[in-house]
């Protein structure tokens, strides 16, 4: 996959680009990423890249003509042909369905916006979507771009060590993880349950799907009611509920 960043800010992703598993995924070769600063597409001697918003207000807004041009070249002649994205607060919410859907493609090009907002005219001529990655304000689109390039990035074949981790985390199957657990077995009058040290693996199966329900059924309910449940899952259920009732 090859990923193109276009920011007012290059600088800002050096370092998190470099590091753990998205710099192992660079160096493998599995993604290319290149941050490109928005002010190399700017025409005036000053590489402005906002202005005042037409009928007055607060804030600055991006002007469309260096975010348009920045597309343009990297996209080269033709039609626009892969996913171009605004990070935006007003954007479709990011989640691990959005991420799948994205690991498939063969090339991203992620604009950050800044400053009060981009002019409405970029959306219309050349962003394809728009991608949030949660309900609060940051002071621009890096950080969110950030969290796109990491949560795509694993799901690429070969960048994570242990794939079939990716199969059992939180989301993967609309559920939420089960509870983990490592030596020692014993910790500050803790216990490990006993059916993770059974060697049971039917068991520890059947127990890890129940408390990935319970947790689920407890933290993010609306999860579950977007489930179409197995036969197993509702039995799983019914027991989980008549113990809530016991307590
Ligand atoms: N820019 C500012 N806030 C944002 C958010 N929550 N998601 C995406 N881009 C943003």
């Amino acid at each position: 996959m090859h990923i193109d960043v276009v920011t007012t800010f290059p600088e800002f992703f050096a370092s998190p680009l470099d590091c753990s598993i998205l710099g192992r995924a660079q160096r493998s070769g599995a993604v290319t990423i290149l941050i490109h600063d928005l002010r190399n597409y700017a025409t005036d001697k000053h590489r402005v890249v906002d202005d005042y918003p037409y009928g007055g207000g607060a804030g600055m807004v991006m002007k469309p003509e260096p975010l348009a041009r920045a597309v343009e070249d990297l996209l080269g002649e033709g039609e626009l042909e892969c996913p171009v994205i605004l990070l935006t607060p007003q954007g479709q919410q990011f989640d691990q369905a959005k991420a799948r859907e994205l690991a498939r493609q063969d090339r991203l090009i992620l604009l950050c916006g800044h400053y009060e907002g981009v002019d409405e005219r970029v959306r219309q001529a050349v962003v394809t979507e728009e991608l949030s990655i949660g309900d609060y304000i940051l002071t621009g689109g890096e950080p969110a771009a950030l969290v796109v390039i990491d949560s795509v990035v694993r799901l690429l074949p070969g960048v994570l060590g242990n794939p079939a981790s990716i199969d059992s985390e939180s989301f993967a199957n609309g559920l939420l993880e089960y509870p983990h657990y490592t030596r020692p077995a014993q910790w500050r009058g803790l216990s490990v349950p006993e059916v993770l040290l059974s060697g049971h693996h039917a068991e520890i199966r059947r127990w890890r799907y129940k408390e990935a329900l319970r947790r689920t059924r407890e933290r993010r309910p609306e999860l579950l009611e977007q489930l179409e449940l197995t036969e197993q899952a509702r039995e799983l259920l019914s027991e989980i509920e008549a113990e809530d009732n016991q307590d």
